[in-house]
């Protein structure tokens, strides 16, 4: 009834535009954490390996532990670091953590010390996130200290725009930043790898590529902003979400509709149940008017509160929908579309929320 549909060629396509940015002079990690932003982590690995893609990035050991016993090949950094306690599984799994803190640093390289080799890491520098990571004054202490931490090895520095979707003068002088910070690792360290670039700034130019670039929302075909000035690079969403209409019935005037009567009839109208509602990610917050969804290439308004499995739509104004129609949360139906954009409007968030919100809630069905 409820489906979750992932278009593997979207993915694929995706992929290739953001590689076709790099020109060659950099590689994707993708960011496949949150189990691939609803869109199946492993499933993702696997699509992406598939056209080459040699890097990814999870949040936890867990993720990483589970990406190799899928078959996944390439390099995996955990963006989390993970524990000490998980260092020998860190080895056993070829999983590269990010070292982001003093504390995590101390008990990284005493448990280290006791591995059989050296323990790639990722060096994170905040360059102004505000988040994880050393503070670019003390990188060159800590880029010596890790040259004295034997059982650890620097492979990359890395760092994290915050506000790469929104405000280029800023990011600019992040990135500087960063240079500066690579410049003195890279004194102490030769061939140190540098990654700083999400999606944003990985389709803002070159300048912010260094050797890896990480995005995430872009791979799934969502632009970072709505501002149509980041379309140059063509993006196809991944996931669309659909659902069937179970019963269409007939109301008088003035009826009141679900949970609390929030909303009642205008008018003699017909309403259409959706088998769905926020326990499958259909936010609470759509309720009484806030979301709609496509029937028969028509907009319909969702009536009263969303359920925990149920949600009314009115379909009065959508001649002959019926028990059984096809009903789209999220894509495109004849000539309309609704994109995670559009409901992340709705619900006052961000795309990102609605794909990990959407996707993990109902049974994925990939294609193509
Ligand atoms: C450290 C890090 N790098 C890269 C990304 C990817 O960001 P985006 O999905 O905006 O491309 C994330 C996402 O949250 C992140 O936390």
């Amino acid at each position: 009834m409820n489906s979750v549909r992932i278009d593997r060629q979207a993915i694929r396509r995706n992929y290739q535009a953001l590689a076709a940015q790099l020109g060659g002079q950099a590689q994707v990690m993708a960011v496949i954490k949150a189990d691939g932003y609803g869109h199946g982590m492993v499933e993702m690995a696997t699509i992406l390996q598939g056209v080459g893609a040699s890097h990814f990035a999870v949040a936890t050991v867990e993720q990483g532990v589970l990406l190799r016993q899928a078959g996944i090949r390439g390099r995996l950094v955990v963006l989390l670091g993970g524990l000490a306690a998980e260092i020998s599984a860190m080895q056993s799994y070829a999983l590269e953590p990010a070292l982001f803190d003093a504390d995590q640093f101390a008990q990284f390289s005493a448990a280290a010390a006791r591995l059989p080799a050296p323990l790639p890491v990722h060096l994170k520098v905040d360059c102004g996130m505000g988040r994880l990571g050393f503070n670019p004054a003390e990188v060159g202490a800590w880029s010596e200290k890790l040259r004295a931490a034997r059982g650890l090895e620097l492979v990359a520095l890395m760092s994290h725009f915050p506000s790469a979707d929104g405000d280029l003068e800023l990011t600019r002088r992040q990135n500087e930043v960063f240079g500066r910070c690579l410049a003195t690792v890279r004194s102490h360290h030769a061939g140190v790898k540098a990654h700083i670039a999400n999606s944003a700034a990985t389709l803002l130019g070159r300048e912010f590529h260094w050797d890896l670039v990480r995005p995430g929302l872009a791979l799934y075909g969502c632009y970072p902003s709505p501002d149509p000035q980041w379309r140059h690079t063509p993006l196809v969403p991944a996931m669309s979400v659909a659902t069937t209409l179970v019963q269409v019935e007939a109301a008088p005037a003035h009826k009141g509709v679900s949970y609390g009567h929030l909303d009642r009839t205008s008018r003699p109208s017909r309403l259409g149940v959706l088998p769905l509602g926020y326990a499958e990610g259909f936010s609470r917050r759509l309720s009484g008017g806030v979301g709609q969804v496509l029937i028969r290439g028509q907009r319909a308004p969702v009536m009263g509160r969303v359920c925990m499995n149920v949600t009314v739509v009115d379909v009065t104004d959508i001649p002959g929908a019926c028990r059984g129609d096809e009903v789209i949360i999220m894509g495109q139906q004849g000539n309309d579309q609704i994109r995670a954009e559009e409901i992340a409007a709705w619900m006052g968030t961000i795309n990102y929320e609605v794909l990990c919100l959407l996707g993990k809630s109902m049974p994925r069905h990939y294609f193509n």
